[in-house]
């Protein structure tokens, strides 16, 4: 396996593609990756949309300039609950139940835990909250992709109402909250491929407290 801190080095966010596909087993491997990525709660609120129709891509890219949008093999959408519901953490708690082979009465203090939580909330905090899921869960994706030797970018320069509407995501009641393109770079035509990476320092970013 390769370092990590090589895979990190290795990606950056990639501007050209070129029309090479990514394989299924890769694409699973990022998709394995993002389900096993931590989320408050547990909840895991949001669902990907793993996108490889260039139709579709193309339709989804109108109004925005990344142009990643349809050139890159897959786009992986990231879509956010609108709100969290009683039945969301109900499934939850039903799921963990079953996975450890415990009684739904044994959770039911977490139960109420949550549920009074998420109720105490707006539904515009618990849409907020839900986003953030949604970008750790981005994160996850973006090392899984590196560590494929795959590229990405993470965008959030998207029409949102565009993929909202095309995706039927209100149906869901879910919303995009952000977006992933992977494929293959376009050494020769993406600017950025060869240039060096900027970071701050780590001295400037951490401050160590003994
Ligand atoms: C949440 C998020 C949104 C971003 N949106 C865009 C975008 O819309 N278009 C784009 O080309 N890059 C986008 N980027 C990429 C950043 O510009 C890039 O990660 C940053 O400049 C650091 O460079 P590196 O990732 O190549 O190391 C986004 C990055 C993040 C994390």
């Amino acid at each position: 396996m390769m370092d990590l801190i090589q895979d990190l080095n290795w990606r950056y966010a990639t501007k050209s593609y070129t029309n090479k596909i990514v394989s299924d087993e890769k694409i699973n491997f990022i998709l394995e990756a993002i389900n096993l990525t931590a989320s408050s709660c547990g909840l895991q609120p949001y669902r990907i949309y793993s996108i490889s129709n260039k139709e579709l891509q193309e339709k989804l890219g109108n109004n925005s300039f990344n142009e990643q949008i349809s050139t890159s093999s897959h786009l992986l959408v990231f879509a956010a609950y609108n709100k969290v519901t009683t039945e969301h953490v109900k499934d939850m708690i039903n799921l963990m139940a079953s996975e450890r082979n415990i009684s739904n009465d044994s959770l039911k203090g977490l139960f109420d835990m949550m549920d009074s939580y998420f109720k105490s909330k707006s539904d515009e905090e618990n849409r907020n909250w839900a986003d953030k899921q949604a970008y750790i869960a981005l994160g996850t994706a973006l090392i899984a992709a590196a560590n494929q030797r795959l590229d990405s970018t993470p965008m959030e320069g998207f029409d949102s109402k565009n993929f909202d509407n095309i995706l039927e995501l209100d149906k869901q009641d879910l919303h995009t909250s952000v977006i992933l393109s992977v494929g293959y770079r376009d050494e020769e035509k993406d600017y950025l491929s060869k240039t060096k990476k900027v970071r701050i320092s780590i001295d400037e970013m951490v401050k160590k407290v003994d």
